[in-house]
């Protein structure tokens, strides 16, 4: 089988940017999950369908026109890059991802990721539900204040401005919805490493990650 490296955690660890950097390493594959769900949040909107309204928004799943390049994210042709990462949509996304019909329509586009000669792919069920036979499972994390701190960083860096307190809340909230909810929730697996970034930088991280990968 075709090796995967699965790399779950919470928003704004910075398990994307390890991912990319992992897979980049290896020359693998790179699978951003999360950046499905907030496609089909965005094209839900974009549709007028409501976001709970589950038949309608895993029918938008499934038949996504999406294309992901190495410097893009296309909708229907439409680099929305910057447009799924806006905070409505980031809500958007964590209220679709809790549709069970939803995550089932985006089950199969995301295994067909899986291409030789490996993947790396991160998201909240990398490596309990994609792939629970991937060689490497990863639980990645740091404290909410520090992954705060990163993710205003990230926006000053753009040019947004931001505020620390709105971003903890948003975070916390976040956290909150995303493990309590009965599908999929957000939780280390037994059979996935810890990896607690608190301390760490990304190079560190990385690092870490192709240890354990044996590479
Ligand atoms: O990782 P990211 O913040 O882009 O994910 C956006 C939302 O998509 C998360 O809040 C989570 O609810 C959902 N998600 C998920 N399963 C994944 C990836 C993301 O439920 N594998």
């Amino acid at each position: 089988a075709v090796p995967v490296i699965a790399i779950d955690g919470p928003s704004a660890s910075g398990k994307g940017t390890v991912a990319a950097r992992v897979a980049a390493a290896l020359g693998w594959h790179y699978l951003d999950s999360g950046a499905l769900y907030r496609l089909t949040a965005l094209a839900a909107q974009r549709a007028g369908v409501a976001w709970d309204d589950e038949a309608g928004v895993a029918a938008l799943a499934a038949t996504l026109d999406v294309d992901f390049t190495e410097t893009a994210i296309r909708l229907a042709g439409e680099d929305v890059g910057d447009a799924i990462r806006q905070e409505t949509i980031s809500v958007g996304a964590s209220r679709v991802a809790a549709l069970p019909a939803v995550r089932d329509a985006l089950l199969f586009r995301q295994r067909a990721f899986r291409r030789a000669p490996g993947l790396v792919g991160d998201g909240r069920d990398m490596g309990s539900v994609v792939f629970p036979d991937a060689t490497t499972k990863v639980f990645l994390t740091a404290s909410v204040e520090v992954r705060a701190e990163r993710r205003y960083k990230q926006l000053i860096e753009k040019g947004i401005a931001a505020n620390i307190q709105p971003l903890l809340q948003d975070l916390r909230e976040r956290d909150e919805r995303d493990s309590q909810r009965a599908v999929a929730p957000l939780r280390q697996n037994e059979d996935a490493r810890l990896l607690d970034t608190t301390e760490m930088t990304i190079q560190q991280a990385v690092n870490q990650v192709l240890t354990w990968s044996g590479k």
